[in-house]
């Protein structure tokens, strides 16, 4: 009896996982499936002729004349004037006028489709700057971390030294010791215990925390920054 009702229990445990993977796999699904009917509703109005834009006060540039300038300093991001707009002509932003020193920490809050993400896109040179002139350091010292940054197969010391091998780091005279001081920096050293040491695998898009992914994405920078002597010099990280 006892030997009959554990397996059922065992059974239904399994059974309420499957359950809770089944609800995750649908809410992905309906998010797919409203992005389509957008796409579809979209598509009809544009064939009937009636589909109104979205952007703010509904002005469409033209895109072809892209007046903006952009200049390289060290230790600035200053938006002066700048018109913020989309590849195809809808205007986000009319007058951008903003600057953050190298030290200062920003954070950037706003309702969804409101241009956050724009102004990134535009700040790294994707999008084209309309007018006005975007002040910002050259490409070594300007870093993006994105929302889910991308983790490796493989052990938790692969994940600090990527894209290096675990052969390249010992070539290169790094120690385990010199990780643990950079995870120390981004207060991470309890994944070492957490994980079963630097050799512990684990699927890491699973088992690290948004904040966590994030974490050790700034920590791969500051892995880069010490083999490339940058410390002392000033670097920029957005995080996306
Ligand atoms: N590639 C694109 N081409 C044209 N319009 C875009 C493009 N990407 C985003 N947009 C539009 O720009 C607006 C701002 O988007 P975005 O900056 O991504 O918003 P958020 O503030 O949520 O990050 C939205 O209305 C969006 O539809
Ligand atoms: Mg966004």
């Amino acid at each position: 009896d006892y030997y009959s009702s554990g397996r059922m229990l065992m059974r239904l445990a399994e059974a309420v996982g499957r359950l809770v993977l089944a609800g995750r796999e649908l809410t992905k699904l309906t998010g797919f499936t409203t992005r389509v009917t957008d796409l579809i509703g979209v598509l009809s109005d544009v064939n009937q002729g009636i589909y109104v834009r979205t952007g703010i006060n509904n002005t469409i540039m033209d895109t072809k004349n892209n007046e903006g300038r952009i200049r390289t300093q060290d230790g600035i991001i200053k938006f002066e004037n700048v018109k913020l707009m989309t590849p195809n002509g809808d205007v986000l932003i009319e007058n951008l006028n903003f600057t953050v020193q190298s030290g200062q920490n920003v954070i950037v809050v706003g309702p969804n489709g409101c241009g956050k993400s724009s102004l990134f896109r535009t700040i790294g040179e994707l999008w084209p700057l309309a007018s006005g002139t975007l002040t910002k350091p050259g490409s070594g010292h300007l870093f993006y971390i994105p929302q889910k940054p991308y983790m490796t197969i493989g052990t938790l010391r692969d994940q600090i030294i990527y894209p290096d091998s675990y052969y390249d780091m010992r070539r290169k005279g790094i120690k385990d010791d010199n990780l643990n001081e950079l995870l120390d920096k981004v207060q991470l050293t309890y994944l070492v215990q957490r994980e079963g040491g630097f050799d512990g695998v684990q699927d890491w898009m699973d088992v690290l925390s948004g904040g966590e992914k994030q974490r050790i994405a700034v920590n791969i920078l500051f892995h880069y920054c010490f083999l490339q002597k940058k410390k002392k010099r000033q670097i920029f990280i957005i995080m996306i």
